[in-house]
């Protein structure tokens, strides 16, 4: 259920009750365990500006939310400091809940009404090899495709790959010229090399030069052999990606892939039709989008290019006539844009071009879900020692070894399978993890040690939480998941709390959809699992009386599938040992 919204429809008709209905409740849940389970905090804001007193404000509310009381649900209601309201939820409440939630195969959380959700991820330049700028966008849009699909979106990516462009040119030439030696599937295998050879090659022959600005121009005009080239290579490089993403786990495949190169029929015409709606006009040659509500450092609008003076598109061209099709053909609700925060201002500029041109109706969202850089230990962004861009294969390669060594060191009985099978759960996780974990709008630190680590915020610390619990479970030996009727019930304090804790999974499930924010979720799962364990430490439950043993091994289960849930969500591999 979503706790908070229900607590908060109370608190709005005592708020109402008492002459307050244009003042927000600012209910949230409590900040400190001895301050019950949630505090409103908008007696104060409304006192000041009706300027009473705002104890006697917060005495008329408590008053008014007597029927929380009279119903069961809260078992004390008290004004504390200036006028802050806590509330502690009854234990029966609590646990009639609890059941309820475990008792649903979707541990509560009800499905919202359907939207139609592309998000743009993970969007790599097919020029060259993916690398770590790609990892955010990967790891934050597939943690956020999950979440929408569990709500009931029809949530998918759109993988919007750099498909297209002058380098292309570059490349084809190369792949001609190796192919002459016969090696080119040999030398497209490291793709990075043969980027760098390729342009190695174009700057210093004129020769080479000349061919590969050739090949642009007949790739522009469709020739069918430079085509041909040029569609060989693509596959090449995706086939790098679909591997990337597979060793991810992501929800995306070549059915997703939806690159640059898809638009090109429609650039010319989104550009006329920015052009005959009087949006786009010309300036020097070229055609631009003068954007009002955005202004440069002089205080003029800012100019957003869409076509060349030499009659060439650009990267906002696409954009333009991608939202187009997002929306006409696959009937958008909301988009999202799963982009480094160093494209702020480019789809600043697109959201308002397409506003003021109408490609999209006010009801359909579109959102930029930025995020920060990943920096190294140094603090500058993450590179290879010899200061290359570090390769996504090789990261993801490297975490697997390192967390193949930990668990060999932890567990040295494991068949070398199991140590494979466990050591890529822990370590594609761990990477995953650490950006999920982080406010993704933060730039943030790349650090194996602290990823890796069994204690702290982490992927092995909630992997390992939740094997505990299983085991817990195995060794209860009667089967518990037949138990549904055994009652939950909340008598000491740390159980009432565990139990609200669990209770709030829907809405912080719905907060991420919201915001966009997979850290919402990752650390109330890292709040949920260390609450759990510090119940566990303090409190027996196998060696208890039935009734009570029953109920603990019932919270524990709760604990468990919230856990797994929460970690599915977040694209996290849940074992079942380690
Ligand atoms: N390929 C771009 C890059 O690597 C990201 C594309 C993002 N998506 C978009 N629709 N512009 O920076």
């Amino acid at each position: 259920m979503e706790l908070q919204k229900f607590i908060n429809k109370y608190a709005e008709k005592a708020f109402q009750d008492s002459g307050l209905s244009s003042y927000p409740t600012l209910l949230y849940p409590a900040s400190k365990p001895e301050f019950g389970h949630y505090q409103i905090n908008g007696a104060m804001g409304a006192a000041k500006a009706l300027k009473i007193n705002p104890r006697e404000l917060a005495e008329k509310i408590v008053n008014n939310l007597a029927t929380l009381k009279e119903e069961g649900i809260a078992e004390k209601i008290e004004i504390l400091g200036a006028g802050f309201i806590n509330i502690s939820l009854s234990g029966k409440f609590l646990s009639q809940q609890a059941k309820e939630v475990l008792q649903n195969d979707r541990l509560g959380v009800k499905k919202q009404p359907k939207q139609i959700i592309p998000i743009d991820y993970p969007s790599a330049n097919l020029a060259k090899e993916m690398h770590v700028g790609h990892l955010r966008a990967s790891i934050i849009g597939d943690a956020l495709n999950r979440v929408l699909r569990f709500l009931g979106h029809d949530a998918f990516s759109q993988d919007h790959q750099g498909d297209w462009g002058t380098q292309f040119g570059m490349l084809i030439t190369y792949m001609v010229e190796t192919e002459k030696v016969g090696d080119s599937q040999v030398a497209l295998a490291d793709l990075e090399e043969f980027y760098r050879n390729a342009k190695k090659r174009f700057e210093e022959s004129e020769e080479f030069a000349e061919t590969a600005r050739s090949y642009v121009v007949q790739l522009q005009g469709g020739d069918e052999k430079v085509l041909e080239l040029w569609r060989r290579f693509v596959k090449i490089s995706q086939k790098h990606c679909l591997e990337v993403y597979k060793k991810l786990g992501l929800l995306v495949d070549e059915t997703n892939i939806k690159g640059e190169s898809t638009y090109n029929d429609d650039l010319q015409p989104t550009v006329d039709e920015l052009v005959e709606k009087g949006i786009a006009v010309d300036s020097d040659g070229a055609k631009v989008v003068f954007i009002d509500e955005i202004k440069d450092k002089d205080g003029n609008p800012t100019p957003f290019i869409i076509q060349k003076r030499d009659g060439g598109f650009l990267y906002s061209t696409t954009d333009l006539a991608c939202i187009r099709y997002r929306v006409r053909q696959l009937k958008a609700d909301r988009i999202l844009y799963v982009v480094d925060a160093r494209q702020s201002l480019h789809f600043k500029e697109l959201f308002a071009t397409v506003h003021k041109a109408g490609f999209a109706s006010d009801k359909v969202n579109l959102e930029h879900v930025a995020f920060g850089t990943m920096m190294g230990k140094d603090g500058k962004p993450f590179k290879t020692r010899d200061g290359n861009t570090v390769k996504l294969i090789n990261l993801l390669n490297e975490a697997v070894e390192r967390a193949a060594k930990l668990v060999r060191q932890k567990n040295s009985d494991l068949s070398e399978e199991e140590i494979n099978r466990i050591a890529t759960a822990v370590g594609i996780s761990s990477i995953k993890y650490a950006d999920l974990s982080k406010n993704r709008t933060s730039d943030y630190i790349f650090n194996w040690e602290s990823m890796l680590s069994f204690e702290g915020n982490t992927a092995p610390y909630l992997q390992y939480a939740y094997t505990r619990i299983q085991s817990l479970l195995t060794k209860s030996d009667q089967s518990i998941e037949n138990n549904v009727d055994d009652a939950i019930m909340a008598t000491e304090q740390d159980e009432k709390n565990l139990l609200c804790m669990l209770l709030q999974f829907e809405d912080i499930v719905v907060s991420v959809a919201r915001e966009c924010m997979p850290h919402y979720l990752a650390s109330y799962l890292y709040q949920l699992a260390s609450s759990f364990s510090r119940f566990y430490e303090k409190y027996p439950i196998l060696k208890e009386k039935e009734d009570v043993r029953n109920s603990r091994l019932q919270i524990a289960r709760l604990t468990g599938r919230t856990l797994k849930q929460g970690m599915d969500l977040l694209g996290l591999a849940v074992l079942d040992k380690m």
